[in-house]
């Protein structure tokens, strides 16, 4: 076998063997295959696609670079949980141990922030002595024991991903519906799940800017899990607007415990209890409406909270902070951005704010930057709503007094205003099921 015939075939657009994609994927792993010719095949499929034969062989073989993780200590039915990434997006600090406290077992691997988007990790270490790194034996113990742990992603999770994002990356082929999905759900069945609830987001801090192309997205990862034996839903949710009213890693973390108490923003609140039905009606824990019923209850009982506190408890965390929020250090620099004249917000580029956060110490500019966890935004007023001349916005945070004028500048570019109130947007648009579409 040869790469130039592979490259040569999937140029025409013809379909490759599951063969050709082993040796291809094998052999660049290997670096028995350069760079130059893995980045032609790339191109290709970005501009031939995929079947979803070809995906699923080219997402199994992935998978199986690395570990693949056998989660069968754990008793029930284990459900794990992916967002495609957004700004604010928070979801699994809240959804794990809400499913947890309703019955649900949810063994979590999750990832650190890079580009504009946060990482669940991140945000997790920002609790005094949290580990995120622990051995799978205590791994599984935990989950096992409490129903509930999110560690970081071991380094051996498909190291084909990797490399092959990386290469993605400085060839103009990250954004390619197929590849992202092999990429995701490469990850995904490496991490040893029974079934995958999906928050595909979409907007301007998301990956996929339109309904549409989130859709296209959904579908072909739907068809990989399920087509891998794992059943898959996805969700769509509004990544046109920040999630909640926190970007940042303490501020992240106290709106997850406002929000494990049933006060969180309302976006938040909603996007956060629809995962968590859904993650437990997967994991055969009752029908939707009993689902319903647990998720409300948990929250109000405030078992949800108290799950989230013994998850960090044996996590080597400081559980206190979770019963105390205000522990968490503040920054030690804040400036407000104001509202230049009356009228409403038409529009937040979502991407935009997100960089500002990135700037203020937030996030990552390269892998290697030190995360400022007192560094964020919180924002008073979001799309849609009314302002006066001179309202506070949002208030930035910082360790640095320099980045606060830079990250200010950025976020006032994100604003649009106008005279007339933008049409209301929804959470939740649609899902997706091995059945078809559901648009709301
Ligand atoms: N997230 C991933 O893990 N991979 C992609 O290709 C895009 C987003």
């Amino acid at each position: 076998m040869r790469m130039y015939d592979i490259i040569e075939k999937k140029k025409h657009g013809e379909v490759l063997s599951k063969e050709e994609i082993a040796f291809a994927v094998d052999g660049y792993v290997k670096e028995k295959i350069p760079d130059y010719q893995m980045s032609a095949l790339l191109m290709a499929i970005y501009f031939k696609g995929m079947t979803d034969k070809e995906l699923l062989d080219l997402t199994n073989c992935m998978a199986e670079s690395g570990d693949m993780v056998d989660l069968s200590e754990i008793k029930g039915i284990k459900v794990d949980k992916h967002s495609t990434g957004g700004v604010g997006d928070k979801t699994t600090l809240v959804v794990a141990p809400l499913v947890a406290a309703c019955g649900g077992k949810v063994a979590k691997m999750s990832g650190r922030g890079l580009g504009f988007t946060g990482g669940t990790v991140d945000k997790l270490e920002s609790i005094p002595g949290f580990q995120t790194a622990i051995p799978e034996k205590v791994f599984f113990q935990n989950v096992n024991q409490s129903g509930v742990s999110v560690i970081g992603q071991s380094a051996n999770i498909a190291p084909a991903d990797k490399r092959i994002y990386a290469l993605r990356d400085v060839t103009a082929t990250i954004d390619s519906i197929p590849l992202i999905a092999a990429s995701i759900m490469s990850k995904k069945l490496a991490a040893g799940s029974d079934k995958i609830v999906l928050d595909v987001t979409v907007g301007s801090g998301a990956f996929m800017k339109t309904k549409e192309e989130a859709v296209k997205l959904a579908e072909k990862m739907v068809a990989i899990g399920e087509g891998a034996g794992r059943e898959t839903i996805a969700i769509l949710t509004n990544m046109d607007v920040p999630l909640g009213v926190a970007v940042g890693n303490d501020i992240e973390m106290i709106e997850a415990i406002e929000t494990l108490k049933g006060f969180g923003p309302e976006d938040f609140q909603e996007i956060c209890e629809i995962f968590a039905v859904n993650m437990l009606v997967l994991g055969e824990i009752g029908d939707y409406k009993q689902c319903q019923k647990l998720v409300k209850e948990a929250i109000e009982n405030g078992s949800a909270l108290e799950k989230f506190a013994e998850m960090v408890k044996m996590q080597g965390g400081d559980e206190s902070y979770i019963y105390h929020p205000e522990k968490f250090k503040k920054a030690p620099f804040q400036k407000n951005l104001t509202v230049p004249k009356m009228g409403y917000i038409q529009h937040m580029d979502t991407e935009m704010c997100g960089k500002a956060s990135v700037i203020l110490g937030a996030g990552r500019e390269t892998k290697d930057s030190i995360i400022d966890s007192t560094a964020g935004i919180r924002f008073f007023k979001k799309t849609g709503c009314k302002v006066e001349k001179g309202e506070v916005l949002a208030t930035l945070y910082s360790s640095s007094e320099k980045k606060l004028e830079e990250a200010l500048s950025y976020l006032k570019s994100a604003y649009t205003f106008s005279d007339t109130q933008p049409e209301n947007m929804k959470n939740v648009l649609a899902m997706v099921t091995k059945d078809g579409v559901t648009t709301y």
